[in-house]
């Protein structure tokens, strides 16, 4: 099958590459989510080429003739070259084949001379097709795995048996892309998962935020959130349905990189908590699930003090997974925090009469509560509240 040129021509920086690419001799394809999404009439925004040929001069080439400087033109070990033009990245790689040295281990890769080859080596039937750029076959569609046929039915098809235990992270890929489009699992996909959840194990933490990150901007992410829970991908956990849902509708108009808080979720229903702490979390990561380990002991019924009591300090992400967990009063907190700081400082309590020590933090914390109840609006309520407090006792002790 052809694609037609003008097709092709819509997507205007393939003239340019593939004249770069017929002066220097080079074979060039297109390949992977563009050519996908171009069958599927949908706009790319990514470039990903395929060369059969010198790398290097290519990527420099290409980026000559955009008038971007070298300093826009990155290269990987993995065969990978890159430029960065106008706020989108063209992306080259020399066709290459992978060997996975042990499951879930990054690829050894080396350059292979033939682009079927190459598509051998990718995740899915509809990831694997590639349009031929080169002068002579310009346009011709390269689709050994039926690729064409899999979008047309709507199919999530892997390449070969083993596909998730070479890289159990491509269990992500196969929800993302399934709900993303729409598309259903075939039954060879569908047996990979048990790969996925098995050897996830020994995927790090990185390689694993990082499909989270990227399944958190999706549209469809409740749903798939959904499917990482009933495959048991993230780490052999599972989520409440209803708490995924709640989430999404808690995250209602913030920005839509928020995938910690998803993450929690899982943490809270792990059932080994000893697990849950991994190699490469952030201090605010282990931060947020320390937290949120602490709060599921309070009780359902954790009036607001109780709940500010652990989480005052919890980062936002904790509150938010608690609140699409439990509802009530965890909700009514994460809204109402932002509402517990103090007017008064420290120095202005020792100058209404607080004792120093610790005196002092027990009275802000006092204030704070007095605040999440709505009880206290303004500074001089929160005056008052000092005064009525030290006329009852000599040193204010906690009554919430
Ligand atoms: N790929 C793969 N296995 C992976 C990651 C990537 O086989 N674990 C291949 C697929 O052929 C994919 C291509 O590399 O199409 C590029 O990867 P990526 O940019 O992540 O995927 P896109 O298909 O461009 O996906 P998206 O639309 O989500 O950006």
């Amino acid at each position: 099958m052809k694609i037609p040129p003008e097709d092709l021509r819509k997507y205007k920086l393939i003239p340019v590459v593939s004249s770069v690419a017929a002066e220097l001799g080079i074979r060039l394809y297109l390949v992977g989510g563009p050519v996908r999404d171009m069958l599927l009439g949908k706009e790319t925004l990514d470039y990903d080429f395929v060369v059969i040929g010198d790398l290097r001069s290519m990527a420099f080439s290409v980026a000559e003739r955009l008038g971007v400087g070298r300093n826009d033109v990155t290269f990987s070990k993995f065969l990978t070259a890159s430029v960065r033009y106008r706020g989108i990245s063209i992306d080259f790689a020399h066709a290459r084949v992978e060997e996975y040295p042990s499951p879930a281990a990054l690829p050894v890769v080396r350059p292979c001379y033939s682009i079927e080859e190459d598509l051998g080596r990718r995740d899915f039937t509809i990831n694997a097709m590639a349009v031929d750029l080169s002068k002579e076959g310009f346009g011709t569609l390269i689709d050994i795995f039926g690729g064409l046929e899999d979008l047309k039915d709507g199919v999530i098809r892997v390449l070969h048996a083993g596909s998730f235990r070479d890289d159990p992270t491509r269990g992500f890929r196969a929800v993302r892309y399934a709900k993303r489009f729409g598309f259903r699992y075939s039954d060879e996909t569908l047996s990979e998962f048990d790969n996925a959840r098995n050897y996830m194990g020994l995927v790090s933490f990185v390689r694993v935020k990082n499909e989270l990150v990227r399944s958190s901007v999706e549209e469809r992410r409740v749903e798939m959130f959904i499917d990482f829970s009933r495959f048991r991908l993230i780490y052999g956990m599972q989520a409440p349905e209803h708490a995924i849902r709640r989430l999404d509708v808690l995250l209602d108009g913030r920005d839509r990189s928020h995938w910690l808080p998803f993450y929690l979720l899982f943490v809270a229903n792990s059932a080994d908590k000893t697990e849950v702490l991994r190699d490469q979390m952030t201090r605010k990561e282990k931060n947020a699930i320390m937290s949120l380990l602490l709060a599921l002991e309070l009780p359902m019924n954790a009036e607001l003090s109780e709940i500010h009591g652990v989480l005052r300090n919890a980062p936002e992400e904790t509150l938010l997974a608690l609140a699409a967990l439990r509802g009530g009063n965890c909700e009514l907190y994460l809204r109402r925090r932002p509402l517990a700081v103090t007017a008064l400082k420290g120095d202005d309590l020792i100058k209404l009469g607080v004792p120093r020590g610790q005196a002092i933090q027990r009275m802000l914390k006092l204030i704070e509560v007095e605040r999440l109840n709505g009880r206290i609006k303004t500074l001089q309520d929160e005056i008052q509240f000092v005064k009525s407090q030290l006329s009852r006792n000599d040193e204010p002790t906690s009554n919430s």
